[in-house]
């Protein structure tokens, strides 16, 4: 008798583990199809991919994807209409438009950098294949895009390749217009140095998306600064190294090296620290309840 229960637990452990196994592609299907889209963090409206395919042109586009250092076919949407149907032609009197993705990841993109450039809402691949790409910046993990991706058309583009992943997010879950600065306790103080603001703004391009300052940020990585900075725990040359080439630090790590085509990385890097240090004079407790607690 034992020996027959102790045979159906195998079987079914059994057939639990096949089960595990064929259906790798489950993870797949947990993203949720609909996003929502938010003004000063209220919800303003909450629609499928479908709705959005409904109010705007969609066609294939060719962009270089900086993921997987290669050129790749998408079907997109423009998000410049997708944006005039949701929120109203006001939308281009906004500051910045924060989109947050299901892994954390949370860039904040100025309203103007819109304007100037064609950003996509990418929400099929071009070849019909699965929705996924292979990220090669971390280590290799399979990502799951849907339901929208945010790509430019950025091939020949020298700026918008400068930007590199930073405005790129996948798995956008959450789109939040902004009117004024999001986030105020990140900012450097008027009296710091020329040299601090300028990592200021190179923090906030190509850090701000994955790590937080004093709470305010990206909830992909960890905070720098609160309570302790990086500058007080890490030392000063490998801090440097440790942004220009994570992986020769510590083996497999998923933080990616700033961009190889920023120019003057190493003064970018020099600069960013220059802006750590300063933040780290002025550190202040993260809110308690931040505004968007929902990633
Ligand atoms: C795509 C997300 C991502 C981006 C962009 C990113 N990081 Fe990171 N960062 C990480 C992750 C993940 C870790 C944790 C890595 C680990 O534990 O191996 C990390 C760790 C760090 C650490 C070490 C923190 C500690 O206490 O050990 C520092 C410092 C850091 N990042 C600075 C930066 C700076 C400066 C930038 C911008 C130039 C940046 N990161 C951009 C994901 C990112």
């Amino acid at each position: 008798m034992h020996m027959c229960i102790q045979r159906i637990m195998q079987y079914l452990l059994l057939v639990a583990g096949f089960l595990a196994l064929s259906f790798p592609v489950a993870s797949f299907a947990a993203n949720p199809d609909k996003v929502e889209f938010k003004k000063e963090g209220k919800v303003v409206k909450t629609m499928s991919v479908d709705d959005l395919r409904a109010l705007a042109p969609e066609r294939s586009l060719e962009v270089f994807e900086p993921h997987e250092r290669r050129n790749w076919v998408y079907r997109v949407l423009p998000a410049r209409a997708v944006f005039d149907k949701v929120f109203g032609k006001d939308w281009e009197k906004a500051r910045e438009i924060i989109f947050t993705a299901l892994d954390g990841f949370k860039p904040s993109v100025p309203v103007k950098k819109f304007l100037r450039h064609e950003g996509y809402f990418a929400f099929a691949n071009g070849d019909g294949g699965l929705f996924t790409l292979t990220n090669k910046l971390q280590n290799n993990e399979v990502a799951t895009l849907g339901p929208l991706y945010l790509v430019w058309d950025n091939i020949g583009s020298k700026e918008l390749l400068e930007t590199w992943i930073s405005d790129m997010p996948y798995q956008i879950k959450t789109i939040d217009l902004k009117m004024k600065e999001p986030f105020p306790n990140m900012l450097p103080s008027a009296a710091s140095s020329e040299q601090a603001r300028r990592g200021f703004d190179h923090f906030r391009t190509h850090c701000v998306a994955c790590h937080t300052i004093n709470g305010d940020g990206g909830g992909k990585a960890p905070e720098l600064n609160y309570p302790e900075s990086v500058v007080e725990y890490i030392k000063p040359e490998y801090l440097k190294r440790w942004i220009l080439a994570p992986q020769t630090i510590r083996y497999n790590t998923p933080m990616p090296a700033l961009a190889e085509e920023i120019s003057n990385r190493e003064k970018v890097a020099t600069e960013i620290i220059a802006y750590l240090k300063a933040m780290g004079d002025a550190k202040r407790a993260p809110p308690e309840n931040p505004e968007d607690t929902s990633r």
